[in-house]
């Protein structure tokens, strides 16, 4: 009788415990994921992301280390639903989570792993940009922080170069982030304290002037975020935006962001003039003009970078070719879905770029591109198992990335400071 009881107990369990948590994030992602229908709640749903990175293994993931930091940042309810998930031994955490970011009926279809892999990008964009820099040659501003931990994992690399860091968000996010830091008795005050907290509304206020005020050094190299933040914005809280960073550091800057293929919300708005491509294969790659460092940057001796004009120039005409790409039939049916997750959460998608005319838009702003990934060459860097004959997955890709996002690099033009 009592190994019937026992029985019961652990069919009960999983029920709850993992087939109910994992059919809701597979069905309604939004419940979990946009519990409050407050601004802030998609700041916590990347938070939440980045926890289950701690569950998967490294270089993918993110040291198990960190997991506090993410709950340090974690909504009471969202806590409960993952310490459902968190029950179960990493592997199966990961397996659940591949299988259900990738399940067709998912609305948010790849976003946790396009979460994933803009996190490793951005990571890696950031510690290789204060390397090369040097010692106390360098800031770092994030624009529209959020609850991103970002600046305290790193604590040690920004510290051991002298990185003067700022993070920027409006202000209720901004203090609700302190509050819960210092609550946080397994967070040090030394990985947050030297941060330099701003405010700022990107859309009505002047960042260049908070900025100032919170005594960043004008003309000083700076490598500027601006992650999951561009969709929320207005045409000219953007325009604002890269007119600010390039009067804070027209010569020496870089700003990494991404952004939300502008086809994609034109479609959700119901406009007209897009058409279904003739072909379209389900979730095939749409490629981007890419001037990459590899290929079409180099250092010069004060570290600073150079645009190769000629490979620039070069691309140009691709770029030109691809500029009226239609949209897939995939793009357009979750992107419009994710449109429409986010307008219920009243955090409509206001903005947004064309991966295949980026050159041209970001010229309109005097910015030149660095780099540019698209959805397939974010998965292709930066969501693959390590290569290797030891590792079991050597090389694999783990999961694509949801197709409407796009990621890039760019920094103003030299010499068409405001
Ligand atoms: C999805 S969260 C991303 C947070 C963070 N960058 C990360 O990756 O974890 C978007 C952030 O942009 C901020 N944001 C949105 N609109 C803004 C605006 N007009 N001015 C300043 N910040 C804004 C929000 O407060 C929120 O913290």
């Amino acid at each position: 009788m009592a190994l019937l009881w026992w029985e019961i107990f652990i069919v009960v369990f999983f029920v709850l415990a993992v087939l109910l948590p994992a059919a809701v994030i597979a069905f309604k992602p939004q419940w979990v994921f946009f519990s409050r229908g407050a601004k802030k709640s998609n700041a916590e749903t990347i938070n939440l992301v980045r926890t289950f990175m701690t569950h998967y293994s490294l270089p993918l993931g993110m040291d198990p280390l960190h997991r506090q930091l993410c709950l340090a940042f974690m909504d009471p309810f969202v806590k409960t639903v993952y310490s459902l998930f968190a029950i179960l031994p990493d592997p199966w955490m990961v397996a659940i989570c591949r299988a259900v970011d990738a399940f067709p009926g998912n609305t948010l279809r790849y976003i946790l792993h396009a979460i994933i892999g803009r996190t490793h990008l951005i990571d890696h964009v950031v510690t290789e940009g204060i390397k090369r820099a040097g010692l106390g040659r360098c800031q770092w501003v994030l624009l529209g922080a959020g609850y991103d931990n970002r600046t305290y994992r790193m604590a040690p690399l920004r510290q051991a170069y002298q990185v003067a860091t700022f993070e920027v968000d409006q202000e209720p996010l901004q203090q609700d982030k302190l509050r819960r830091l210092r609550k946080c008795a397994a967070v040090p005050p030394s990985a947050y304290e030297d941060v330099k907290y701003v405010t700022c509304n990107f859309n009505t206020e002047r960042v260049q002037d908070v900025l100032l005020s919170a005594n960043y050094q004008p003309g000083k190299r700076t490598i500027f975020l601006l992650e999951g933040v561009s969709m929320y914005l207005t045409k000219e809280g953007f325009a604002q935006t890269l007119a600010a960073i390039k009067e804070l550091c027209p010569d020496d800057c870089t700003l990494t962001f991404d952004y939300v293929d502008e086809r994609v919300i034109n479609a959700y708005n119901g406009r007209t003039d897009i058409v279904d491509p003739p072909t379209p294969p389900l979730g095939s790659p749409r490629s981007v003009e890419s001037t990459t460092l590899d290929e079409g940057m180099s250092d010069c001796e004060e570290g600073a970078m150079v645009v190769d004009k000629k490979t620039a120039a070069s691309k140009k005409e691709e770029v030109a070719s691809r500029a009226s790409t239609p949209l897939t039939a995939e793009e357009r049916r979750y992107g419009v879905q994710y449109c429409s997750v986010l307008e219920r959460n009243q955090t409509p998608v206001t903005f947004g770029l064309d991966p295949s005319r980026l050159e041209t838009q970001m010229a309109e702003h005097g910015y030149e591109i660095v780099q540019h990934w698209s959805p397939d060459e974010l998965a292709q860097q930066f969501l693959k198992w390590p290569g290797g004959k030891e590792s079991k997955h050597g090389g694999e890709i783990v999961s694509r990335a949801c197709t409407y996002f796009y990621y890039c690099t760019v920094r103003p033009v030299r010499g068409s400071a405001v």
